[in-house]
């Protein structure tokens, strides 16, 4: 019969005939499948396992500590965290383009990797790399196994070849609930466990037009205030995803006290989804919209205006770029 206890006994003696004494490396990228794939091995191996965790800048509000806090003392993983965001943020300075923006957040996400990964290397060798692949992952993938299964800017399938590892893939034969309910037998904090899907390339993609602190900052007020209201409302399971959108380069006027203001509007996109393939707009109480906006409008400067995103896809994506 299927437990998480059961699931977590038979991985953690698979990963250790699999690994024996060798050394281990993980990246984390804050999302739930490297999180609980890396705790797993973790349990099995102790310290033979480093994580790195690339913190591009991109996250949302509270994600890196998350990562570089909570997750450590969950799990007592040895952690190297490189912040990295300065070096993201000038890369990606003045760039408008969707995809050009992916390229290069996953160009640099590989070279910062690489370089970590040398300098543990330069250590102690190492022989294997963790990924958080899952069923779905395998059989959209053709079921084969390689090294080409991270996700967009995790596809450390690009590494040169004097970096070549062998993957342990513990969540392989795994859906995504079954995922979380592992990380939480394995004490992995709830709002790690139960986050939403989000992008790689993060943030950069929730900016319509160029990316620069101030902006990003803009985006993570306005979007910490629409998850704090949705899981207040008891509504974070009612949804897939909750993008929040930042129309950096478009300006609408509003009036505030005795003055117009000239702000940004942004998007709220709460989809309902079983894959990602599809999706609907989440029919989501309007007291709730409501409260998300007035307090958005109330406590973040640079926003006058909040508008709701009712398109299916398709025809339109989950994210706007
Ligand atoms: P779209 O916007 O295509 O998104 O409907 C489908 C799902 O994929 C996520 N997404 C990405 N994930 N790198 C990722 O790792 C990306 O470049 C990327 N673009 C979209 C999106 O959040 C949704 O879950």
């Amino acid at each position: 019969t299927w437990t998480s206890n059961n699931i977590i006994d038979e991985q953690v003696e698979a990963i250790r005939a699999r690994v024996g004494n060798k050394r281990v490396l993980c990246a984390l990228s804050g999302g739930v499948d490297s999180a609980v794939a890396a705790a797993l091995v973790h349990k099995a191996v102790g310290d033979q396992l480093t994580c790195v965790f690339v913190d591009h800048g991109l996250l949302r509000a509270g994600e890196a500590e998350q990562v570089e806090k909570d997750y450590v003392a969950a799990t007592g993983i040895t952690l190297k965290v490189v912040d990295a965001s300065r070096r993201f943020l000038d890369a990606l300075a003045g760039v408008t383009d969707p995809e050009q923006k992916r390229k290069i957040v996953g160009r640099e996400f590989i070279r910062v990797f690489e370089q970590a990964a040398r300098e543990l290397e330069a250590e102690d060798h190492v022989e294997f790399l963790v990924q958080g692949t899952l069923y779905p992952d395998v059989v959209e993938s053709g079921g084969g196994t390689g090294t080409a299964n991270i996700k967009s800017h995790h596809n450390v399938g690009g590494l040169p070849d004097d970096l070549k590892f062998q993957l342990v893939e513990p969540l392989r034969t795994l859906f995504k609930d079954e995922v979380r309910q592992i990380g939480a037998a394995l004490g992995l904090p709830e709002e790690m466990v139960m986050r939403h899907p989000f992008p790689g390339p993060g943030l950069s993609i929730r900016i319509i037009g160029a990316i620069n602190e101030e902006r990003l900052a803009i985006l993570r007020a306005a979007d910490l205030i629409a998850r704090e209201e949705l899981t207040a409302a008891g509504l974070d399971r009612s949804v897939w995803q909750f993008p929040v959108v930042l129309l950096a380069d478009v300006r609408s006027v509003g009036v505030q006290g005795d003055g117009r203001t000239y702000g940004h509007p942004i998007v709220l996109r709460p989809v309902s989804s079983d894959d990602a393939m599809t999706a609907d707009w989440s029919r989501l109480p309007h007291e709730l919209i409501a409260k998300i906006s007035t307090r958005i409008t109330n406590e973040v400067r640079e926003i006058n205006r909040v508008v709701v995103d009712v398109t299916s896809k398709p025809p339109g994506t989950i994210e706007w770029e």
